[in-house]
């Protein structure tokens, strides 16, 4: 520790795991060794791993991390080597951290096949007592999971608190969730996909064929050589690289910039210009990353752990992704990342709307990030928070390892803060859903609806917003839902899916309310709109006295900072179901003060009420 302190800062390694070590676990085998999907087997299997934090005595707190292709155990802390780079999650893995140690104890295995500890191609083949190179077997993202899944067993634990991965990582989420549902009760999916695209299967093929025909390679069997493929390992490195940043961040970092690097300059005009790679910033910094790689991957692996990626798909293997989720029993977390050209948003899209589809909980959001697919290792802040959020409570021996705020993690729900007025109109909304109904929130905000209807109809639903803190603040409180612009649309959400689609205070602040009331009718059967009513005689004569536009009571916004851009009246939602051939199955109105009671009870509905709920369906 005191080596490290001067090379690091002492607050970062405070908030480190600090010194770890990889440790090796050699795997008990039945007599035929491991076998891979393929069939093929291998006499001995060590895996190599790490561990942070401690394992409860119920052992329900550990968490499983899936690294990506070229990726390896050391996830967080540093090893005693002075100067050596930390964990490649360490912002994300340690005390008070995204991932917290102090409640979590947090396992992270090299993958089969990889060179850093667990068995691989460049590791000795006990029967011939020399590296595996090309005999090592074809394998597949099954089978990464199968030697993790020893690993867990090894160490004790029958279920994971969680899964997490990103990428490479995400597919083995997938994996370990659909075919182990029993050993997963979250999983966390980021940046990754069912499959990868053919852009990206064309990138991995240029990668993988300037490894295989480099003379170095050898059919895979170099290690006898003293030097393997490494023009052709550092090529694919480049290719991949690319792929791994946005086309913006890729701008922002270089530029157009060329290299200050006289000793680079070669005839200039020639050919011997470009071949020198050394021109421009960027041809430099691709230079430096395949170099970088070279010293410490091995070709062989590179080549495997990318072919069990690109064949992993899980619609060829089960027919439908929908068949293959209804396994699922892991509460679930999407990520996509918003500038991801290799796995892009879309494809994580597809992931949460088949968990909908299963009817499974599942979370979905898209968090802000320029950097490109890189993103879950370097723009970190906001994916730690919603990780955060949605990792389980656990509670660990020692009691002063207890949250401190209750949480409905820890099963009490704190006291409702919403206003007076919101929680009549909330009580409302309770009274007409039953228990066994599946409700769909659209624009829950922080989710205290969906809170109520939990804790007193115990109806687990589902909310939709496009706010990103409300995202966090609704997974905190231990809800589902998928963050989206509802003007355009439900797309993760499948026709007739609920019985209750809810607009609460929503309809006047979205741009399209046609489109949205649409969207509600498509996925729900009835729909419960709340809205306040402009027609209140309130607000028309606040406009006829001040000539400005009305604001107090339930319009407590000033005109340029409100978010209600759609204001509209009573007999203007009469109108709206009327065209849009609406039956209005039952309606409440609220409002305060004497008059506006007098002027309900009289039937002036839209001069007297402030808020009003409808139940609503399609007519016929
Ligand atoms: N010429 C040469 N080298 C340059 C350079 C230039 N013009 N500009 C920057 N560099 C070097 C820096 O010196 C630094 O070197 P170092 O890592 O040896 O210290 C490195 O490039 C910085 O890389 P950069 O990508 O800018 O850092 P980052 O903080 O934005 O990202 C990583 C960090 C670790 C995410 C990224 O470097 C990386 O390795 N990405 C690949 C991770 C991966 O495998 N992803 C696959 C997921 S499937």
């Amino acid at each position: 520790m005191e080596k490290i302190s001067q090379t690091k800062s002492t607050a970062s390694i405070a908030e480190s795991v600090g010194v770890v070590q990889t440790q090796i676990a050699k795997i008990e085998l039945s007599d035929g060794g491991f076998q891979f999907e393929c069939g093929a087997r291998i006499p001995e299997l060590q895996v190599a791993y790490e561990t942070y934090g401690t394992l409860s005595e119920g052992r329900d707190n550990a968490v499983f991390i899936c690294h990506a292709l070229t990726g390896d155990a050391h996830v967080a802390g540093y090893h005693e080597d002075v100067g050596k780079d930390p964990g490649w999650w360490e912002k994300m893995v340690g005390p008070g951290k995204g991932i917290d140690t102090d409640y979590y104890y947090v396992i992270c295995a090299n993958i089969l096949g990889g060179c850093k500890g667990t068995t691989g191609p460049s590791s000795v083949n006990p029967v011939t007592k020399k590296p595996y190179g090309s005999l090592f077997p074809k394998m597949t993202v099954s089978d990464i999971v199968d030697v993790h899944r020893l690993l867990v067993r090894h160490l004790g634990i029958e279920k994971l608190a969680a899964i997490i991965g990103g990428s490479l990582g995400g597919m083995q989420v997938i994996d370990w969730t659909v075919r182990y549902p029993l050993m997963v009760k979250r999983a966390i999916c980021i940046a990754s996909a069912t499959c990868v695209s053919a852009q990206a299967l064309a990138f991995d093929m240029v990668g993988c064929d300037a490894i295989t025909s480099d003379p170095d390679w050898k059919n895979g069997n170099y290690y006898d050589e003293g030097r393997g493929p490494v023009r052709g390992l550092a090529q694919a490195r480049k290719i991949a690289h690319i792929t791994y940043l946005s086309p913006a961040m890729m701008m922002r970092k270089f530029g157009r910039e060329r290299r200050d690097d006289s000793e680079n300059k070669t005839q200039s005009g020639g050919l011997g210009e470009w071949s020198s790679s050394q021109l421009f910033q960027v041809a430099s910094y691709l230079k430096h990353q395949g170099e970088k790689l070279v010293n410490r991957f091995d070709a062989n692996s590179y080549l495997r752990i990318t072919q069990a990626m690109d064949e992993f798909d899980v619609k060829e293997r089960y027919g439908s992704v929908e068949k293959a989720f209804e396994a699922i029993q892991a509460k679930c977390l999407i990520v996509a990342l918003s500038a991801d050209w290799l796995f892009p948003p879309e494809q994580s899209v597809a992931v949460a709307k088949a968990l909908v589809h299963c009817g499974k909980n599942v979370s979905y959001c898209k968090l802000f990030a320029p950097h490109g697919h890189d993103a879950f290792l370097v723009d970190i802040e906001n994916l730690s928070e919603v990780i955060s959020a949605f990792l389980p409570w656990v509670q660990l021996d020692t009691a002063d390892k207890l949250y401190d705020e209750p949480t409905e993690k820890t099963g009490v729900v704190p006291a409702s803060p919403v206003s007076p007025q919101r929680a009549r109109e909330f009580g409302v909304i309770r009274d007409m859903v039953q228990p066994g109904m599946r409700v769909l929130d659209i624009g829950c905000g922080d989710g205290e609806l969906l809170s109520m209807l939990k804790a007193e109809k115990g109806v687990p639903g589902l909310g939709v917003d496009i706010d990103l803190g409300c995202v966090i603040d609704v997974i905190d409180k231990g809800h589902d839902i998928l963050q989206g612009d509802i003007d355009e649309g439900l797309a993760m959400v499948p026709a007739n899916k609920y019985d209750y689609a809810i607009l609460s205070e929503t309809l006047q602040v979205v741009h399209k309310p046609i489109h949205v009331f649409r969207e509600m009718l498509r996925v729900a059967e009835k729909g419960i709109v709340s809205f306040p009513n402009f027609g209140n005689w309130l607000n028309r004569l606040r406009l006829l006295i001040t000539g400005r536009m009305p604001k107090g009571g339930v319009l407590p916004y000033e005109w340029y900072d409100t978010p209600n851009i759609h204001l509209f009246t009573l007999t203007d939602f009469f109108n709206l179901c009327n065209q849009h051939h609406l039956e209005i199955l039952k309606i409440t109105y609220l409002y305060s003060g004497w008059f506006n009671r007098l002027l309900v009870r009289m039937g002036f509905c839209n001069l007297g009420a402030e808020n009003v709920i409808a139940k609503i369906a399609p007519r016929g």
